[in-house]
């Protein structure tokens, strides 16, 4: 219905530039849950968010509330919050630990934890109804697909389409490197997370996620405070902490510097930032954390390991993963103008406590709402959807590099020292288009 009330999405991208609304209208932002959100695998949680049964956590996956939750069997589901029977929300709570069973708070039907109906309070008054245990309507509905890669819990509303392992294709690399880099193999994620709403369309945050050209622009104050505090620090001690050179990064990694990183962009929207500032000091923790992977792995498979070059990940429509640091971001869309990022980050299981410090530095540095670098953003993010809002122009211009882009086994990579080309800000909307247009 709404595809009609859009009489021609073709006409809203063009290959180097999109229309506003876009961003800015309500109806495309329906069909847009529709399409992408409530069909493509969207991130839901970590195994280690949940891990005694009973145990949950709430979720958004486009416009559908649900619930991620460790059965007594010690598989994880992912339900939808609502009662067959009136409709109430099952869990109210962001997370818990709903025992045996899920119990409704309205007229106390109960729930197995795979969501099948376990009880109805004095159910002879259902004699001979259409209410029983055997109708699948009595039951908590289940998401028509759950998979797992690694540890990271995805769900999928539509019950055909690629399987994950196929949706993430070469992505995988983000789930393979924070993984690779624990001594153990896994993650673990450090309860709980940070939670912004930004008053912007959930497609800036996305393309701002792998938008080189701004941070030199966008984080240079804050990069110069830090680079003047680092540089007195190491006048004074001989050397300075790795956090200091999370921030200064910003002022020292300049626009030509950024150019030598490459994005590399795959079909579903997919993709990857490589390049990064130095996470191989030669302190005596990052020794101690190489002797622990080479003691796990061996040296030539610890060189590999920590040679993996990649400073972002993005997962089309909704995950931005940063793995040589444990961080992730997701992406729940709550309206036109309306987006709530979670901000995670994770522990390398079997890695010195100092490598987790440094994880928690970057968390708090970089990606938490207290600091300038996220404020930065943000202010962009809100003035953005202002100006996309009014009637001073109809078109987003993604043609930075265009023309330039290198088509090769599947992906287009942007070519040598164009690093800040829009090559993703196309890719996604390409990718976005097709969705669109027909779901997939
Ligand atoms: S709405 Fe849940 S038991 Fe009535
Ligand atoms: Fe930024």
């Amino acid at each position: 219905m709404l595809r009609e009330a859009i009489p021609d999405l073709s006409k809203f991208v063009e290959p180097d530039r999109v229309r506003k609304e876009v961003y800015t209208d309500q109806r495309i932002f329906e069909l847009e849950m529709e399409r992408i959100h409530e069909a493509m695998w969207i991130y839901c949680g970590h195994d280690s968010q949940v891990p005694k049964a009973g145990d949950y956590y709430t979720v958004q996956i486009g416009r559908q509330p649900m619930i991620l939750v460790r059965g007594n069997d010690g598989k994880v589901q992912v339900l939808y919050n609502r009662c067959p029977h009136r409709g109430n929300m099952m869990c109210g709570d962001r997370s818990g630990n709903t025992g045996e069973f899920f119990r409704c708070s309205y007229h106390a039907w109960t729930f197995k934890h795979d969501g099948r109906l376990r009880s109805i309070p004095m159910d002879s008054a259902y004699a001979g109804t259409r209410f029983g245990k055997d109708n699948p309507d009595c039951s908590m509905k289940k998401a028509a697909r759950v998979q797992n890669y690694r540890g990271f819990v995805f769900a999928s509303l539509a019950k055909d389409g690629p399987t994950l392992k196929e949706f993430l294709g070469e992505s995988r690399v983000a789930f393979d490197d924070m993984c690779d880099r624990a001594p153990k193999g896994e993650v673990e994620v450090v309860p709980n997370c940070f939670r912004v709403i930004q008053h912007s369309n959930w497609k800036i945050f996305l393309e701002n996620q792998l938008d080189a050209l701004h941070p030199s622009v966008v984080h240079q104050s804050t990069g110069r405070a830090a680079h003047n505090v680092e540089k007195a620090i190491a006048k004074k001690t001989g050397s300075a902490p790795l956090a200091y050179h999370m921030l200064s990064a910003f002022a020292t990694v300049t626009i030509d510097k950024w150019d030598n990183f490459q994005t590399l962009n795959y079909p579903y929207g997919h993709c990857v930032l490589t390049g990064y500032m130095g996470l191989r000091p030669k302190d005596p923790d990052t020794i101690a954390y190489e002797k622990t992977l080479t003691k796990a792995y061996g040296k030539k498979r610890m060189e590999e390991i920590l040679a993996v070059n990649i400073h972002h990940v993005l997962i089309y429509p909704g995950l931005s993963v940063q793995s040589p640091l444990q961080q992730l971001r997701a992406v729940r869309p709550l309206g036109v103008d309306r987006t709530l990022t979670e901000i995670w980050h994770f522990r390398l299981k079997g890695a010195p406590e100092a490598i987790y410090r440094r994880s928690l530095a970057y968390y708090n540095l970089v990606n938490s709402p207290a600091t300038l670098i996220n404020a930065d953003d943000l202010e962009n993010f809100w003035k953005c959807h202002q100006g996309l809002s009014s009637d001073g122009g109809d078109w987003v211009s993604f043609g930075r590099h265009f023309g330039r882009d290198i088509e090769k086994q599947g992906r287009v990579e942007t070519g040598p020292n164009m690093g800040t080309s829009e090559a993703p800000m196309r890719g996604q909307m390409k990718a976005w288009a097709k969705y669109m247009g027909n779901g997939r």
